[in-house]
């Protein structure tokens, strides 16, 4: 089938190369022209596992192009993804100004029936919004063509994104119309084989569910986290409790981690959004604004951490703190939100010294923060180390699971690490001789 993708952020240029790698013919439209030169050379813009191997075969094989030309694309396309951001607002409610400008390019350019497909995260009701836009077009152009919206909300994981695509748990389609679902059936058919992965039903529906599914998730790391404060002031260990309650099918072993808080583009904006959708509609959303009020705090606590152990701020001037992550969570190079933003401000603010290492993410927080003299930004976890006073673990990368404790004690002239991701036991670190401070395990 022939496709056209708006946007070639995460889930644009992620969806639109696994569409291509099962032989569908597709285009992908961005408005930045250095970006398209880019992809064009074979330069990804994120790092994404798998990513870079498949656009480049997919591309050389002719069956993924990139362009800006938005005319061209749309009139040889019969599905059109809108897949550009959506960021919050001042007032936490989504920008649809994006969605809605290729809204209009499409109505410009439409020249032969469609089906528009929104894959952006979306509140409820866009679908609609970018139905009315396409129809003004049309109408203001005096052509009558006949299309369709349907929503088609992504549910792939940073990290694990070209696995997600290829091999997703369900495929949400929201339409009225069966024409409509039964032409985006034939374009997934081959992600979705063995058993039907298709769950059909009406638009606002599929609009929310998106929503839906990522505030459940960070409903479940938000309540742990809350347990995790509480087992910490009974001293209980919230690692044993997780195995705990895991066990129950109900509750199941996945999200409940405890740690520093959730960051990355989607928790925190789609919480915030469902949020301000609630209060649109004169609903108080007690539980989403507890949620993030819940990770709002728990961002901080690695911190509160670093006061208890010194006994107060004012002791981290002049001390340097080795950092083992930045990015949000292991396996990608995004910093948005990431809970290792808050630690270095408020580790800055205290006058200490962070030096830094992040398997991938060392040049985005170079883009980040900039040239400063109390950031160093290191190769490896070792040089990270060197003459540093603590150690703090921010993110799970698998590298930083299995350190020599023994050369940790003698790297790090206090002694001590600080485990936002609960990765040691704390009897083992112990052992050689290291304080051991992590989230909810009973000091
Ligand atoms: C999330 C969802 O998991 C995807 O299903 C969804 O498609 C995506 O948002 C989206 O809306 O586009 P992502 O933001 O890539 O995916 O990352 P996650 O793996 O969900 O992790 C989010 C954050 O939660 C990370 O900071 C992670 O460290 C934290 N987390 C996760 C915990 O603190 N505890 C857990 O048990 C799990």
């Amino acid at each position: 089938m022939h496709v056209a993708i708006f946007g070639t952020g995460y889930v644009g240029l992620v969806s639109g190369t696994c569409l291509a790698e099962v032989g569908h013919d597709v285009v992908c439209v961005d408005i930045d022209q250095a970006k398209i030169d880019g992809l064009q050379r074979g330069v990804i813009p994120i790092y994404e596992p798998g990513l870079e191997p498949m656009v480049k075969a997919n591309h050389a094989a002719g069956r993924l192009k990139f362009t800006t030309d938005a005319g061209a694309a749309v009139a040889s396309a019969e599905i059109v993804f809108i897949a550009v951001g959506t960021p919050p607002d001042e007032d936490g409610s989504a920008d649809l100004q994006y969605v809605l400008a290729v809204a209009r390019t499409i109505g410009r350019h439409l020249r032969a029936p469609a089906i528009v497909v929104d894959k952006s995260t979306v509140p409820v009701g866009t679908a609609d919004q970018v139905r009315a836009t396409i129809a003004a077009e049309l109408e203001s152009r005096g052509v009558d063509i006949d299309f369709d919206v349907v929503s088609n909300p992504e549910f792939l994981k940073e990290g694990a994104a070209v696995e997600d695509c290829m091999r997703p748990d369900r495929i949400v389609l929201g339409s009225r119309e069966p024409a409509s679902i039964e032409k985006l059936r034939r374009l997934y058919a081959p992600f979705n084989r063995n058993h039907d992965r298709i769950v059909a039903m009406d638009v606002r529906s599929a609009e929310l569910t998106k929503y839906a599914a990522n505030a459940m998730l960070a409903t479940k790391i938000s309540f742990m986290n809350e347990i995790a404060n509480i087992a910490e002031k009974v001293g209980a260990d919230v690692e044993q409790v997780r195995r705990g309650i895991g066990s129950d099918p109900r509750i199941g072993w996945h999200f409940i981690y405890p740690g520093a808080g959730y960051g990355g583009s989607c928790f925190p904006k789609d919480v915030q959004a469902l949020a301000r959708t609630a209060a649109q509609h004169s609903l108080e959303p007690t539980l989403l604004n507890a949620v993030e009020a819940v990770n709002d705090r728990q961002k901080a606590h690695l911190f509160d951490l670093f006061v208890r152990h010194y006994g107060a701020a004012g002791v981290l001037r002049g001390k340097t703190v080795a950092l083992w992550g930045l990015a949000f969570k292991p396996n990608t190079d995004d910093m948005r939100e990431a809970s290792s933003r808050r630690l270095l401000q408020q580790l800055w603010d205290a006058g200490a010294r962070v030096r830094a290492f992040d398997p991938e993410a060392r040049d985005e927080a170079r883009r980040i923060f900039g040239e400063r003299e109390d950031l160093v930004l290191c190769d490896t976890d070792d040089e990270a180390l060197q003459g540093a006073d603590a150690l703090a673990v921010i993110t799970e990368w698998k590298q930083f699971r299995s350190p020599d404790f023994e050369f940790l004690k003698r790297s790090l002239r206090d002694a001590v690490v600080f485990d936002g991701r609960n990765l040691y036991e704390p009897a083992e670190i112990e052992a050689a001789g290291i304080a051991y401070w992590a989230i909810g395990r009973g000091r």
